[in-house]
Parts: structure tokens; sequence; C-alpha cells
């Protein structure tokens, strides 16, 4: 079992590199299987949900896989299997993604259903009820989602009861290839929605008004192969400018993705520090003081991200003051809560709204990672603690972070990955 061993106290001072953006990249190879062409993507981090993904293409029987650092060609010409079985699916609900495309390509298509994770209940009635309006049927049998259609999906209105990220990209990806328009209303706005559409766009769609919640999508017979670029992540980038504020320090991001960061970026302003964009770049510098403690309430795009809930908790336990940081995405989002106090910080929570008294300092302990965003909170936590903090189950971390302990000891992090038992 891999463990992060972190001797905290020292603020992070330098720049950073900002990969690809995790929930783009998925997407994205999922809508490779619209067409038989091969599909290029480029600034693909290596990511382990990356390869999850690339699992899931090859076990339908597409090549899919790394042709050089950072590109991977993806080629679904010889799809032989219209299964995406539990194994695959239970690693990463984002497997999930495979279903519009294949169903739109195929007319079938037979999916595990994802099940529960850490954070909440996380349904896929909303992905469903998209497929069922092009003209599915939809079975639910022993674990699976079964759907089938003769002849091609029928373009209609898709009205989505909740904006869901993953589950307006499904019914864009079907919607692509139905015979005539459909319309999402109530689509979900987030910047990886865009860049899906502006990918489908290359490959032929006739998509507009991705970004907002009302999107129109005209069908097409068939789409062709691309050649593409990512956007940055701008999780890892709100990380990594948190990491910096929590820690006293300064820390330059590049990557160009500072309009995607606009309301995290005003709290972390809020939070006392200086935050200057200048091209690609922002930087963020705190001049050395301690942090303000500010309310953080998530949303969805273009509000607090739910991803950067856990981090900004994390500066809220050593920050002048007292915060309430509430959830509103998933129900069960403070995993990270009682591993934080093992640190020594202050916070009660009621499972929606954490309300956090900060302190001066905290101290290094043993705590467990639960899920993604919650280990890099941890991290954060650690880095700032005194003393060793060691932190178990890294393997959720390294689903969404790539080289985060070289990015880390390159703005004077001591952190080390070690093996135990
Ligand atoms: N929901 C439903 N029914 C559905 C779909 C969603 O009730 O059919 C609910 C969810 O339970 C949740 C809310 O709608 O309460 C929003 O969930 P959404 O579907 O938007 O989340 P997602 O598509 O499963 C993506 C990201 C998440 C991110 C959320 C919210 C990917 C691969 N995942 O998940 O990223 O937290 O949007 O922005 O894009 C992460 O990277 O750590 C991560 C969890």
């Amino acid at each position: 079992m891999e463990k992060l061993r972190i001797r905290g106290g020292r603020p992070l001072r330098g720049h950073v590199p900002i990969s690809g953006a995790k929930n783009a990249s998925l997407p994205v190879l999922a809508a490779a299987l619209l067409t038989a062409e091969p599909v290029k993507v480029s600034n693909v981090p290596r990511l382990r949900d990356v390869h999850t993904m690339l699992d899931v293409l090859q076990a339908l029987g597409a090549s899919a896989s790394f042709c050089s650092e950072d590109e991977v060609i993806v080629k679904a010409d010889t799809i032989d299997n219209l299964k995406a079985p539990y194994d695959l699916v239970k690693t990463m609900r984002a497997s999930f993604l495979v279903l519009g495309p294949l169903l739109a390509r195929f007319q079938f298509v037979e999916v595990s259903l994802p099940g529960g994770c850490a954070i909440g209940t996380r349904p896929i009635d909303q992905h469903l009820k998209a497929l069922e309006a092009l003209g599915a049927t939809i079975e639910l049998k022993e674990g699976y989602v079964t759907a089938k259609i003769d002849g091609r999906l029928r373009g209609s209105l898709i009205d989505m009861d909740i904006a869901t990220v993953t589950g307006t990209q499904n019914a864009l990806m079907a919607a692509s290839l139905a015979e005539g328009d459909s319309t999402i209303v109530n689509a979900a706005r987030e910047p990886e929605i865009h860049a899906l559409a502006a990918v489908l766009n290359d490959m032929g769609a006739e998509i507009e008004g991705a970004g907002s919640d009302v999107i129109h999508i005209k069908g097409k017979e068939s789409l062709h192969g691309c050649d593409t670029r990512l956007m940055p992540d701008r999780i890892e980038a709100g990380t990594f400018l948190i990491a910096g504020a929590a820690t006293r320090g300064c820390i330059t991001i590049n990557g160009g993705c500072h309009d995607l960061l606009d309301a995290p970026l005003a709290k972390l302003r809020q939070s006392g520090a200086e935050v200057t964009v200048d091209g690609d770049y922002i930087q963020l510098d705190t001049r050395g003081k301690r942090p303000r403690a500010v309310d953080i309430r998530t949303a969805t795009y273009p509000g607090v991200p739910t991803d950067l809930q856990a981090q900004f908790l994390a500066l809220n336990c050593v920050a002048d003051g007292t915060s309430r940081v509430t959830e509103t995405i998933f129900e069960n989002r403070f995993m990270h809560v009682p591993e934080l106090s093992r640190l020594g910080a202050s916070i009660e929570s009621d499972g929606t709204t954490a309300t956090i008294q900060g302190v001066p300092s905290l101290r290094g302990a043993n705590i467990m990672a639960t899920d993604l965003r919650a280990s890099s909170c941890l991290v954060i936590g650690g880095l700032v603690a005194s003393g060793e903090t060691i932190v178990d189950r890294v393997y959720h971390l390294d689903r969404g972070y790539e080289h985060i302990e070289a990015k880390l000891t390159a703005v004077g992090a001591d952190i080390h990955r070690f093996n135990e038992g």
C-alpha cells in the first residue's frame, strides 16, 4: 500500500505547470467511439482515470493508447463488444460515458450500473431519461443498463431535471448522431461541456450553445476523426493555488485557465492573497501572511466548484477567523473532516455545512484519503502541519493529479511516496 510522508511547515514558492484536464479527457476519449476514424488527443494527463478509460475502450475492441508522452490515439474501427463490464465501471463512474456514443453508433449497449461512491449515491436517472427522449428503450437487469433502438436515435427535446455534467455529455454525444435536431434544456454549463462540444464539432457535429443551459444539436449521419488538444485542468490549478495560500507561499501557475477560475480566485483574494493574472499565468502571493477565513458555498459553474470544496476547507482550518463551508452538489462530501481533525483542525459538520474555527497551526498525524479531492485537501493539511504527516490510500490522488509529488517538490515541499506492508 503506497503512502505519502509529508514534512510540513514550508511555504510553497515557485512555478507549477498545469496538466490537461482529467474531466475533459474522459468524455473526449469516449467521444472517439462515435467514429471509425482515428481521434488524436494531446495534452492528455497520465492519470489512473485516463488509463481506466483507455482500458474500457480497449475492452470494447478499440485501439486506444498513448503514442507519445501526452498524446493518445483512439481508433474505434474494430468495436466487437458492446458491453462495458462491472469490473471496469466500478473503478470509475465516468466509464458510463460510453453509453451515449455506443448506443448512437451501434444501436445497442450494455453498461454496468456504476453504483454509489464515497461522495454520495450519484444516480444516473438523467442519463437514461436523455437517451429515452431520443427514442431508446432502456432496461435495468442484473446490475446492467441495456439500451437499444431500432434504427437511428431520433432528435428530440431533452429536458434535464438536474444539470448533470456527465449526463449532459452523454446526451450531447448521443444527439450528435441522431436523426434530426435536439435541444438540451437545463444542460450543465461546466467548461468541460463546452470543450466536448468543440471536439464533437471538429468531428463534424453541429452543436450550438454549449456552455449555456440550452444546447442545440443538429444530428448527423456520421462523424469523422479529428486532432484535438485538451484544456488545462482548472481543478488542479485551483488546488495548487489554494496550497500556496494555505502555506503562506507564492505560487505561479500556467495553463491559461484564469477565466475558468473567477469564483475560486475571488475567494483567494478575499482570503488576503494577492492574485494577479498575466497572459497565461496566474500568480498568487500571500507575502507570508496568514490567510483570512472565507465562507464557501459550492455551486455549478461559474460558482465555486464542489471539486475545490475540500481544498478550501483545508485552507480555512489554518485561517484567521471562523468560516462556513457548504456543499450543495453532493450529499456526502465531508469525509475529509475527521481526518483534518486528526491534524488538530477545529471543525463541526452537520453533513451539509462545516463550521471551521481557524487555528494558528496544525500538527502532523497519520491520516487516510477517502476520495480524490479529499486526498488533495489532506495533502494541503500535511503541507501546512508542523512535523510529519503520513497520508494513507494515496491511490485516490493518482486518479486526478499528475506527478503531484514532483510538482510539489519543485516548489519546496518535503513530500515522498513510500511503500508499506
Ligand atoms: N445527479 C442525479 N441524476 C443523474 C446525474 C446526476 O441526480 O442522472 C445528481 C448527482 O447525484 C449530483 C448532481 O446531480 O448530486 C451533479 O452531479 P453530476 O452528474 O454533475 O456529476 P458527474 O457528472 O457524475 C462530474 C465530475 C465530478 C464533479 C461533478 C460536479 C467528471 C468525470 N466528473 O461528475 O468530478 O464533481 O461533475 O461538477 O466530469 C472529480 O473530478 O473529483 C469529480 C468527482
